[in-house]
């Protein structure tokens, strides 16, 4: 089987089986801990802090030998409203604690903090792929690209099943994981 769809299994288990409501929200070790369940016996850096330099379109992420310093700071930054958390999962993001699988593991981190703040999750299947590799692209310098894009897709319904597994679908995709591969096993 190939790791993306290994991986989305077992992101779908994380939430049909209740296990991320064990998880802590917010948190570098909640963030640890999502990363370690989706790419355990995929990555063997699963749940693992990079030792190494990454950069992607010439934007260089975090210094690994800050790292530990920068993600203490980050998890200490409030949660209390939209704005506050977009500009956390910002920072997150620019930290990119993981060789791989920050994006994924990362969005389901972000949903947690806005469900349990918030009351809201993001519907990541109305969210377009290119306007939102666009707005992360660009949020490093500024994130009301970001802000924009994921408030108009926030909504209420955050135990909606449908919701959850098509959101995972669009993340994986974003990451290049192709739907039409796959059937809708999660029904
Ligand atoms: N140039 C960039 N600047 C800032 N963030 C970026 C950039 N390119 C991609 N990203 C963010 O990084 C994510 C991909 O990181 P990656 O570690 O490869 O995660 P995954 O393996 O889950 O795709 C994207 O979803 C996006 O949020
Ligand atoms: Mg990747």
């Amino acid at each position: 089987m190939n790791k993306d769809r290994e991986s989305i299994k077992k992101a779908f288990q994380l939430f049909e089986t209740g296990k991320i409501d064990t998880f802590e929200v917010g948190t570098t070790k909640g963030l640890k801990q999502i990363h370690h369940y989706i790419f355990e016996g995929i990555y063997d850096f699963a749940g693992k802090i990079r030792g190494q330099n990454i950069s992607k379109g010439g934007f260089r992420f975090a210094s690994a030998l800050y790292l530990d310093e920068v993600l203490k700071k980050i998890e200490q930054m409030p949660e209390h409203n939209f704005e506050n958390v977009v500009a956390k999962y910002v920072e997150m993001n620019i930290a990119h604690p993981f060789l791989d699988g920050n994006g994924r593991s990362m969005r389901i981190w972000l949903d947690m903090i806005l469900k349990k703040s918030l009351g809201q999750v993001v519907n990541w299947q109305h969210v377009d792929k290119s306007l939102y590799l666009q707005a992360m692209e660009r949020s490093p310098i500024n994130d009301l690209e970001l802000r924009t894009l994921l408030s108009d897709h926030l909504t209420r319904k955050i135990n909606d099943r449908t919701i959850i597994f098509k959101g995972i679908e669009q993340s994986y995709y974003y990451e290049g994981y192709r739907k039409e591969d796959d059937e809708l096993y999660y029904f």
